[in-house]
């Protein structure tokens, strides 16, 4: 396995993979590897013949007064997560390196539907930095296929956007959500949790999981299924909902019915003391 800190060994590597005529996938993440990271570089591996995962924290992706000074770092970890699950490349920049005029950079990609809506509103400019830096990515990468995580619903759909928009010549694959054996969804910031959030937590899962039993039982009303999403996270004591929604699985926009042919989503976002959580569920295919 290779490591590169800088863009250029970076494409070096990738140039002499691609002249091997292998498929090159790309991982894009932030680091503090779990099982759910790696779930998606066994998906690489699958769809392709060269690996290379990113691991950045992206302070542009980040608001004022959230936790990039504390977001996890623990690359030796990660690079150990890296070497088993079979990849090929890590790049591992510093902010120096991309970001070498500073943050925020004076050019962004926006997609303002779907970066302004759900997590975008309590987020302002959180998603213009992810679009950014991933678009940055895809071109010191250029790879054939990248895989992203249903976990970030939003994130996936906004990026599939990008990258149908401005006709990059990339497949974009969603994994769907490695989860906890009781539910939870595999993240980052689940190590913020005490015992009683950890308990409390699950309040998200089976909130879907009501949700999803409710729409293949036949509820078709929006506004019912978003009142069985909250139930259950409002008489939890350690939640705090910041919201529910019922959305069209590809545009984001909010349903008043869930229909036949025209795929839905239950997204939902809570805080726990000062961790926020975020959940999802395809409701109909
Ligand atoms: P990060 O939070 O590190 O996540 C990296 C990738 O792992 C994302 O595509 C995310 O959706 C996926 N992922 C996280 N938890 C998962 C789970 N439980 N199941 C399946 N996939 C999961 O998302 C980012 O980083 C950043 O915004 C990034 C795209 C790297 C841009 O900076």
């Amino acid at each position: 396995m290779q490591v590169a800190t800088t863009i250029a060994s970076a494409r070096m590597a990738v140039e002499q993979a691609r002249g091997e005529r292998r498929r090159i996938g790309l991982v894009p993440t932030m680091g503090a590897l779990h099982r759910g990271h790696v779930a998606l570089m066994e998906e690489s591996r699958r769809l392709a013949d060269f690996t290379a995962v990113s691991i950045f924290v992206n302070l542009a992706q980040f608001g004022p007064g959230e936790d990039y000074d504390r977001y996890p770092r623990v690359l030796e970890e990660d690079l150990r997560a890296c070497e088993a699950a079979g990849v090929d490349l890590v790049f591992k920049p510093s902010a120096q390196e991309m970001y070498p005029r500073g943050v925020p950079a004076a050019t962004f990609v926006e997609v303002p539907g779907l970066s302004h809506v759900l997590e975008g509103e309590i987020r302002p400019t959180h998603f213009r930095g992810v679009a950014t830096v991933v678009l940055a990515l895809f071109e010191i990468i250029r790879p054939d296929v990248a895989i992203f995580g249903q976990k970030d619903y939003q994130q996936q759909a906004l990026l599939r956007r990008m990258a149908a928009d401005l006709h990059l010549p990339i497949e974009i694959v969603t994994h769907p959500i490695v989860r906890e054996a009781d539910g939870l969804a595999l993240s980052s910031r689940n190590i913020y949790l005490d015992a009683d959030q950890r308990r409390g937590s699950l309040a998200l899962s089976r909130a879907l999981d009501a949700a999803r039993k409710a729409v293949a039982g036949g509820e078709t009303d929006a506004n019912r299924v978003r009142q069985i999403l909250r139930s259950p996270i409002e008489s939890e004591l350690a939640a705090a909902l910041d919201y529910v929604e019922v959305v069209d699985a590809e545009t984001l926009e909010k349903l008043d019915r869930i229909e036949p042919g025209r795929p839905a989503v239950a997204l939902l976002a809570a805080r726990f003391g000062e961790t926020r959580l975020i959940d999802n569920a395809r409701l109909t295919e």
